[in-house]
């Protein structure tokens, strides 16, 4: 065990943070998305290490945090045309591209893949400890691998305290889910691996065909391969048990009062809490509000006690498919539609 700092965003906070990663230690850092647990990209000791604090399967890549897309010639073996009109439009930003990487990535960041996801994120405070380190930095979400993501510094304290060199508070992430995840397969044609808050629609007035990788709302069989190793791995997950439930207000609210007990709650939109008879929490009303609340709300409901959740599933357009996405997998794919 080691003493967690926390750091604030003073100018010489920032300093010390991207000391302690040049000297090869893990941050937890904040961003737009989520908040990230930062160690130099290109020092495999200090990646082997996220692996270790996380306790994340060695087989699941990391993604590289740059301060601007031009960087990404450093660590990438080829630019497709297609990456440079979407950085130009999206980054910095919640945006990851993978790429083919180059050798200045090593196997342990990519999880032993020949691609590495580049990102260049907005939020100042990550911008700047990527300047001050001169590092590339390896950051995946900051939580306990298998747990909620985290969006304040005090989630990750909750998570990490002891395990890392420090933390540094930056507020409360803006999205509050993590970026969309993108392979190019053509000039014209992007996958998405992972939805995020750069939606379909958008990515659609850049590239011709967005595709919507299948494991984003179904599990995987058995034999099947995952695009991006993540969306193999059981995610997301409070202790309390999730059952997410397709329904509009009034089936929602029947089934649980036939299946309420102790130590149930319910997960609801904003608009369905007047009157609602039972114990909640709401997590927004439109799409960005519920993407900025989910994560949130699911460690308050395990702070709570509560053992059992029903959620109210929410809209799979815009960026309410990311949240879709990150409820189904807490919920182990249990979906009640009704
Ligand atoms: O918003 C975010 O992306 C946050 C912040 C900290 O930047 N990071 C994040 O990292 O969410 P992580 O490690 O929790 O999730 C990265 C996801 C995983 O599902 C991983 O499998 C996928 O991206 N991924 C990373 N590199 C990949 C690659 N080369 N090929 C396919 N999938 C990849
Ligand atoms: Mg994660």
């Amino acid at each position: 065990m080691m003493e967690t700092l926390l750091l604030n965003d003073s100018e010489s906070s920032l300093a010390k943070a991207a000391q302690l990663i040049k000297n090869g230690g893990l941050v937890g850092i904040p961003t737009e998305t989520v908040y990230g647990l930062g160690a130099d990209a290109s020092n495999e000791e200090a990646v082997r290490s996220i692996f270790a604090a996380k306790g994340r399967p060695a087989d699941n890549p990391l993604i590289v945090h740059l301060a601007c897309f031009a960087d990404a010639e450093k660590y990438t073996a080829v630019i497709p045309k297609l990456a440079y009109r979407l950085a130009e439009r999206f980054c910095p930003g919640p945006l990851t591209i993978i790429l083919p990487k180059n050798e200045r990535i090593p196997y342990v960041t990519s999880g032993g893949l020949d691609t590495v996801g580049i990102r260049i994120p907005a939020h100042p405070v990550m911008r700047r400890i990527i300047e001050l380190s001169g590092c590339p930095i390896a950051a995946p979400s900051a939580n306990t691998s298998g747990y909620p993501s985290p969006t304040a510094a005090e989630h990750v304290m909750t998570d990490m305290n002891g395990r890392i060199a420090a933390v540094v508070d930056g507020g409360q992430s803006e999205f509050g889910v993590e970026s969309t995840v993108i392979a190019i397969e053509n000039e014209n044609t992007v996958r998405i691996l992972r939805p995020g808050c750069v939606t379909a629609e958008q990515l659609r007035e850049v590239c011709e065909n967005v595709i919507i990788d299948k494991a984003i709302l179904n599990e995987l069989g058995k034999n099947e391969t995952a695009a991006s190793p993540g969306m193999k791995y059981k995610h997301y997950s409070p202790n309390a048990d999730v059952v997410l439930i397709d329904a509009e207000l009034d089936r929602f609210t029947e089934y649980v009062r036939e299946n309420n007990g102790d130590k149930v709650y319910s997960l609801i939109f904003d608009g369905d809490a007047e009157g609602f008879p039972f114990r909640y929490l709401t997590y927004g009303a439109d799409d960005y509000e519920q993407a900025h609340n989910v994560f949130q709300r699911l460690r308050e409901l395990d702070e709570l006690g509560a053992e059992k959740v029903f959620v109210r599933a929410p809209s799979k357009d815009g960026v309410g498919l990311a949240v879709y996405n990150r409820l189904i997998r807490a919920a182990g794919f249990e979906v009640i539609r009704i």
